[in-house]
């Protein structure tokens, strides 16, 4: 176990931080709401709060222990359970690197508008409203027509890419003692940034209107399965398992800390604030449905939409203070994303990569940013878009479901989950039982699983993805394919002890 020289987090808190910071995301802000809103407001937080009990803090505390059982990430954890499993800490590793390929591209359009929004550049008032989708389709991203046509990298992308790609360098270069750090301000500067937004918000005509919409209960949408895929997926998603990131996260912690109390503070923190995000997502719905007079289907209110179209719509009509209210939203969401990014970048494959290849940090560190920037350029271009859209479904959704189900049921059966529990509770003030050994066994994997049929094949296989041209929509299964049989490529590499 190379124990000596591997990085470790500066303290305890800097480690629940940098946690905490790729579990919050766009995901709090873009996607929670909305699926609280969809899936009957209050019946859906219900669902949420028990999946996040039964699925998303054994798995969290799963993946928090291997890596610190192993002092490695997600394929060094697999290799130490079984030379022929390392693959299933591969995968995870190219999933988690095709995801933060599009993420820091994200990241770039939100610099983008936080500079736009100093001028207010898709326009005041009723023009703004009416201009803002143009604004982001036809002057930001400038997209084509569809998946076939690439066109040219757009330069203000391509330019925001690299200084993304550039801080991301400096912040991860000199490992977890500096992620750590730098986590503490990613986290509080968005908090902060929320808690102002939500005072706009809430002052606004029409915001009352907005949160009925958000939390209005209808319980009889939990006898349905779709709320519980819904809960499930957003779960997964929200705690940035799955992205084999989490196990290198584990990996940095001292071997005495407390995994099981750090898995349930990074989890609650993370769910607190997808719950407090969603008053000042839906303020504004409710002031923009009140403004221009519209029902809420007319708002787009998840996504790349709510974020990039709808929520400038919201801030052109804001009376006072607008272009302020926009610099600091865009902000909010780059700060939210960074912490998310260099966590997949560090945790997810540079770690993997350096534990292999016994590479240094700092080399390892440029290889991986030059290669996402690279990669990113896809998704700058002017079909960028439909690229970045098709490969999200691919692994944000299938990658990293069906993984963690591999990762949980392996942990549970082969390692096994008792082992791992002894492990956690030597040094845990929370003692886990032996319910915790069925929910890596059986929950979490059928919980992954149910998630994979219920809103996936159900849908993509007899509709083919997104209703893009077949051979587009079948990049979803030839990601996964080219992925899955990468990670058997990596695991038959030769392992070198790394130097440092
Ligand atoms: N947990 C993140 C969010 O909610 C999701 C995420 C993190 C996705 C890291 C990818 C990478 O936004």
């Amino acid at each position: 176990m190379a124990e000596v020289g591997r990085e470790r987090w500066s303290s305890r808190h800097t480690f629940i931080f940098a946690a905490i910071g790729s579990a919050i995301g766009l995901g709090n802000v873009w996607r929670f709401p909305y699926m609280s809103y969809s899936y009957g407001g209050g019946a859906f937080l219900v669902a949420w709060f028990v999946g996040l009990l039964l699925m998303g803090v054994p798995w969290l505390i799963m993946e928090f222990g291997m890596g610190r059982y192993f002092q490695k990430g997600a394929p060094g954890v697999f290799a130490g359970i079984g030379k022929k499993l390392e693959w299933i800490g591969w995968w995870p590793v190219f999933v988690a690197f095709l995801i933060v390929s599009y993420y820091c591209v994200i990241m770039a359009w939100a610099l983008r508008y936080a500079v736009s929004s100093v001028v207010m550049a898709w326009g005041v008032g009723e023009a703004g409203a009416s201009g803002a989708g143009d604004f982001f389709f036809k002057t930001v991203l400038q997209l084509s027509s569809g998946p076939g046509h690439l066109g040219h990298p757009v330069v203000p992308i391509v330019i925001g890419l690299a200084v993304v790609w550039i801080v991301m360098y400096i912040i991860i270069y000199k490992g977890a003692g500096r992620t750590g750090k730098i986590a503490v301000w990613t986290v509080i500067i968005p908090w902060v940034i929320l808690v102002t937004l939500l005072i706009r918000g809430l002052t606004l005509p029409g915001a009352v209107k907005g949160l009925n919409y958000y939390l209005t209960p209808d319980w009889a949408k939990l006898k349905q399965g779709g709320v519980w895929f819904a809960a499930l997926s957003q779960i997964a998603f929200t705690l940035s398992v799955g992205m084999a990131g989490m196990f290198a996260y584990g990996s940095f912690v001292a071997k005495k800390a407390d995994i099981t109390n750090n898995a349930f503070i990074t989890s609650f923190s993370n769910c607190a604030t997808s719950y407090f995000a969603g008053f000042a997502v839906f303020s504004i719905i409710g002031f923009i449905m009140q403004s221009l007079n519209i029902p809420i289907d007319k708002v787009s209110a998840s996504g790349l939409g709510l974020a990039f179209v709808s929520y400038p719509v919201g801030i052109s009509m804001i009376p006072t203070g607008a272009p302020i209210v926009g610099v600091l939203f865009f902000l909010c969401l780059f700060f939210l994303g960074i912490d998310s990014a260099f966590f997949l970048a560090h945790g997810g494959v540079i770690a993997p990569v350096y534990d292999k290849f016994g590479m240094k940090l700092k080399n390892s560190t440029l290889l991986i940013c030059i290669l996402g920037f690279l990669l990113g350029l896809l998704y700058t271009t002017q079909g960028g878009l439909y690229w970045l859209d098709i490969i999200d479904r691919a692994v944000s959704f299938y990658g990293l479901l069906i993984t963690g189900a591999i990762a949980s049921f392996v942990v549970g059966w082969v390692f096994p989950a008792k082992k791992l529990r002894d492990h956690i509770n030597e040094t845990s003030d929370i003692k886990l039982g032996a319910w915790f050994d069925w929910m890596l066994k059986v929950v979490v994997p059928a919980g992954a699983l149910f998630v994979v049929a219920y809103g996936g094949f159900a849908k993509d296989l007899p509709f083919k993805y997104g209703g893009y041209p077949k051979w587009a929509a079948a990049f979803v299964w030839i990601t996964l394919g080219v992925t899955f049989i990468l990670s058997f490529v990596f695991q038959s590499f030769k392992t070198k002890e790394a130097k440092s």
